[in-house]
């Protein structure tokens, strides 16, 4: 059987991607900063938001993994820090631990959001951010590039997508054919869609539901993620795939 590696599984599209996982057969690794309430299969409390978190989950992984879905996230609520260090750089420096121990031809997927199609605009700070290693003192960034709250959720996503695209390309995982790819959903209903509402307002965020008839679900995502982590997506690396209803080719395309 395959092991897969879920963060984020307390809640939402993590969850749900963990139990689908085992539904199809592979045993799943849940890793959150909270314990799941319907704790399933084997699970590793640990916070993604500090290089000392990332090493502790890391230390207590097996030795050989299938594929590793990066699902946990931040909506800025809490602030530009936590919200870089959760969405990127914590996802990446896990990433980068876990690559060894993913066998050949082995998948990371990261969840990652229609909020960040803007890396393209903010190319030069996408790259900058998203081109110092390892997990730096986020803190230190933010002051040093004067980001604001604001950003945090998009920025976050953005270099996600960026990181993404790059990561295809480097060494660490292309030597050994390991995969890297996102799923951008629009919006979800999960307990963060609460938080976005707050942040981005309910205009914002009713308008792209009604682009699209419904919010998804966690169960629309999932399977999503679930095939770039499979051998079926052996040939898509380094790709964005939109999970959302159709919501990207509505805004693209100017459909109202
Ligand atoms: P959720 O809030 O239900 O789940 C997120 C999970 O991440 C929670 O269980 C939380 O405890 C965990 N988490 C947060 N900080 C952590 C940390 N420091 N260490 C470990 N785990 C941590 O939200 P949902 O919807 O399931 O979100 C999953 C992903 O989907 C996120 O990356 C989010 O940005 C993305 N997304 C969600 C959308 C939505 O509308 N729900 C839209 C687009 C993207």
């Amino acid at each position: 059987g395959k092991t897969i590696l879920v963060t984020g599984v307390a809640s939402g599209i993590g969850a749900r991607t963990a139990e689908l996982a085992g539904q199809m057969g592979a045993e799943v690794i849940g890793v959150d900063v909270r314990e799941p309430a319907n704790g399933s299969a084997a699970f590793i409390t640990g916070d993604l938001s500090t290089p000392s978190g990332v090493a502790e989950i890391v230390a207590r992984l097996p030795a050989r993994l299938d594929a590793l879905a990066n699902v946990a996230g931040l909506s800025g609520s809490t602030g530009v820090v936590s919200t870089l260090a959760v969405n990127f750089y914590g996802l990446r420096a896990l990433s980068e631990a876990v690559a060894p121990r993913l066998r050949e031809g082995g998948a990371i997927v990261n969840v990652a959001s229609i909020a960040g199609y803007g890396w393209r605009a903010n190319l030069e700070l996408a790259k900058s951010l998203t081109s110092v290693e390892g997990f730096p003192d986020v803190a230190a960034i933010v002051a040093e590039h004067g980001l604001k709250d604001e950003q945090a959720y998009p920025l976050s996503k953005e270099l996600l997508l960026l990181w993404t695209m790059r990561a295809a390309h480097q060494p660490l995982f292309k030597q050994r054919g390991i995969r890297v790819n996102a799923v951008s959903p629009g919006p979800v209903e999960t307990p963060i869609l609460k938080q976005f509402r707050a942040v981005l307002g309910d205009a914002r965020v009713d308008s792209d539901i009604t682009r699209v008839g419904r919010a998804g679900t966690a169960a629309d995502i999932a399977p999503a993620v679930l095939f770039l982590c499979s051998d079926g997506g052996r040939w898509i690396n380094g790709a964005n795939l939109a999970a959302d209803g159709g919501l990207e080719a509505s805004i693209n395309a100017d459909v109202l």
